[in-house]
C-alpha cells in the first residue's frame, strides 16, 4: 500500500482487492494443503473453518475498526486509542508485536517465494514433462539440498519485494490483483478438472470433508487456529494498517465476509486440486512443505498443455506470494520510517535486508544446518511455529479484547451498523467466544 498520509482507498473494491491480495498467498495454496495432509484431513478442515468463522471474522473486523479509528501505524494506533479510552499505553504492544511478527514471517515466506520462482523457470524449461513421481520428487529434493539455488530464489524474490515497496508502486499491483486473482482461481478449476480425470477425486473429497475425529489432537487444533490467522493476515497489524485508510462508509462486516470467502474458496480449491493427484500417485499426504511442489508438477508434466499451464500457475503463485510479501514488509517500513530519520528507500532496504539475512538461516535449515536449534525444531520450523502458533493468536487476541472490552460498546455497535439481534450475536462472539476460543486452544495446544 502506498503511503498516502491518511488518504483513503479510492473505492471499496480497491480495498477488498488489497486486503485479498494480502490474504491470498502461499498460505492458501502452499501451506493449507500440506497442513491438511499433516493433520489428518477433514477434521482439521472443519476446525479451521470454525476458527475462520468464529475467531477470524470478528478479529478481522476488529483490526479494521481499530485501524480506521486510530488512523496511524498499528503501534501508534493502539497507544492512541488506549489513551483516549483511558487504558494503559501498554496496549501498544499489540501493534509492536504485529510488526515484529510480520518481519519474522517475511524472512521464511521469501524462501518459499524463491521455490515458486524456481518452479516457474522449471516449467518453462520443460523439467516436468513426462516425469513420474520419483523424477518430480528428485527435482524437489535436489532443490532443497542445494543452498546456492535456494539462496538465489530467496534473493531474487526479496529483491522484487524490496524494489516494489521502496518505490511505493503497490497501487499498480492492486489493479493487477483484480485480473490475476480470477485467473488463479480459474487455473485451480482446471486443475480440479484434471483431478477428476484421475479417478481419485471422490477419495480426495472424502479425505477433505468426511471427518475422522479420532485424528484431532490439541496440537492440530492449535495448528488450525494459527493457520486461520496466517491465511487472513491477522495478528500482524497489517489489516489494522489497511483499516487506517478506510472511509467511514465502508461496511466492515460485509467486506470481511467477501475477503474471507475469497480466501477460503482458494484454499479449499487448492486442496481439491492437490489431493486427487496425491492419491492417484500413492504419494504421502503428510509429506509436508513440499506437497504442492511434488504433486502439481506431476499433473503438469502429464497433461496436454501442461507446460503452459504450469508456467501460468507458478507465475501466478509467485505473484500471489509477492502481494502478500509486500503487505508484510510495508508495516515494518512504515514503522522504521516514522521512528527513525531514515528515508523510505533506506527503511525498506534495512528491513528487507534484515529479513533476507534471517531467511538465509531458514533456508540453510533444509540442508547444511538441519540439526534442531530449539524444541527439536530447525530455524525454518521455529520461525513458522513462533509466529503462527504463538505471536499471531496472541496479538489477534489483544485486538479483539481491546475492541470488545475497552472501546465504548455502543459506538462499536453503531459503527458496525448492527441490528438488535446482530448486537447480541456480535457481543457474545467478540467478548466471549472468540477470546475464550483463542485462549483455550492456545493453552491446551502448548501444554
Ligand atoms: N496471508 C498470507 C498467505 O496466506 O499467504 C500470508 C501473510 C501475509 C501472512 C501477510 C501474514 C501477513 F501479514
Amino acid at each position: 500500500m502506498a503511503k498516502l498520509a491518511h488518504a483513503q482507498w479510492s473505492s471499496r473494491m480497491t480495498f477488498v482487492l488489497a486486503a485479498a491480495g494480502s490474504a491470498v498467498g502461499l498460505g492458501n495454496i502452499w501451506k493449507f494443503p500440506y497442513m491438511v495432509g499433516e493433520s489428518g484431513g477433514a477434521a482439521f478442515v472443519f476446525v479451521y473453518l470454525l476458527c475462520i468463522a468464529l475467531i477470524g471474522l470478528p478479529i478481522l473486523v476488529s483490526e479494521w475498526l481499530l485501524g480506521r479509528r486510530g488512523q496511524k501505524n498499528p503501534a501508534s494506533t493502539m497507544s492512541e486509542l488506549a489513551r483516549t479510552a483511558k487504558k494503559p499505553r501498554a496496549w501498544a504492544i499489540v501493534g509492536i508485536s504485529g510488526i515484529v511478527g510480520a518481519f519474522l514471517i517475511l524472512s521464511f515466506y521469501s524462501v518459499i517465494g524463491g521455490w515458486s520462482l524456481y518452479y516457474t523457470v522449471n516449467s518453462v524449461s520443460g523439467a516436468f514433462s513426462g516425469q513420474d513421481a520419483d523424477g518430480i520428487g528428485a527435482l524437489f529434493n535436489g532443490m532443497l539440498s542445494n543452498p546456492g539455488l535456494l539462496l538465489l530464489g530467496h534473493s531474487v524474490f526479496m529483491l522484487l519485494v524490496i524494489g516494489i515497496v521502496a518505490r511505493g508502486v503497490t497501487k499498480g499491483l492492486e489493479g493487477a490483483v483484480r485480473i490475476l486473482m480470477p485467473v488463479l482461481a480459474l487455473l485451480l478449476v482446471v486443475l480440479i478438472g484434471y483431478g477428476m480425470t484421475t479417478g481419485h477425486f471422490g477419495e480426495a473429497l472424502t479425505y477433505m470433508f468426511n471427518p475422522d475425529w479420532s485424528k484431532l489432537t490439541a496440537e492440530t487444533v492449535l495448528a488450525a487456529l494459527g493457520h486461520a490467522f496466517f491465511t487472513l493476515s491477522l495478528g500482524m497489524g497489517i489489516m489494522m494498517a489497511y483499516g487506517s485508510y478506510l472511509g467511514k462508509e465502508i461496511d466492515l462486516l460485509q467486506t470481511a465476509r467477501t475477503v474471507i470467502i475469497m480466501d477460503t474458496v482458494i484454499a479449499l480449491g487448492a486442496g481439491l486440486a492437490i489431493f486427487p493427484i496425491v492419491f492417484a500417485n500413492s504419494l504421502d499426504v503428510a509429506s509436508g512443505p513440499g506437497l504442492i511442489f511434488v504433486t502439481l508438477p506431476l499433473a503438469f508434466g502429464n497433461m496436454g498443455g501442461g507446460t503452459i499451464l504450469g508456467l501460468m500457475f507458478f507465475l501466478l503463485l509467485t505473484f500471489a506470494a509477492l502481494t502478500s510479501a509486500i503487505s508484510l514488509l510495508e508495516p515494518v517500513v512504515e514503522f522504521i520510517e516514522e521512528r527513525t530519520p531514515l528515508s523510505r528507500v533506506m527503511a525498506t532496504v534495512v528491513a528487507g535486508v534484515g529479513a533476507w539475512l534471517l531467511g538465509i538461516a531458514a533456508l540453510l535449515s533444509f540442508n547444511v544446518w538441519s540439526e534442531p536449534l530449539l524444541f527439536e525444531l530447525g530455524v525454518f520450523d521455529l520461525l513458522d511455529t513462533l509466529t503462527s502458533k504463538i505471536m499471531l493468536p496472541l496479538t489477534g487476541l489483544g485486538a479483539i479484547l481491546f475492541t470488545a472490552w475497552c472501546l465504548e460498546r455502543s459506538s462499536v455497535e453503531d459503527e458496525l451498523g448492527l441490528s438488535a439481534t446482530g448486537k447480541s450475536v456480535w457481543n457474545i462472539i467478540a467478548r466471549y467466544i472468540a477470546p475464550a476460543g483463542v485462549i483455550a486452544v492456545f493453552v491446551t495446544g502448548l501444554i
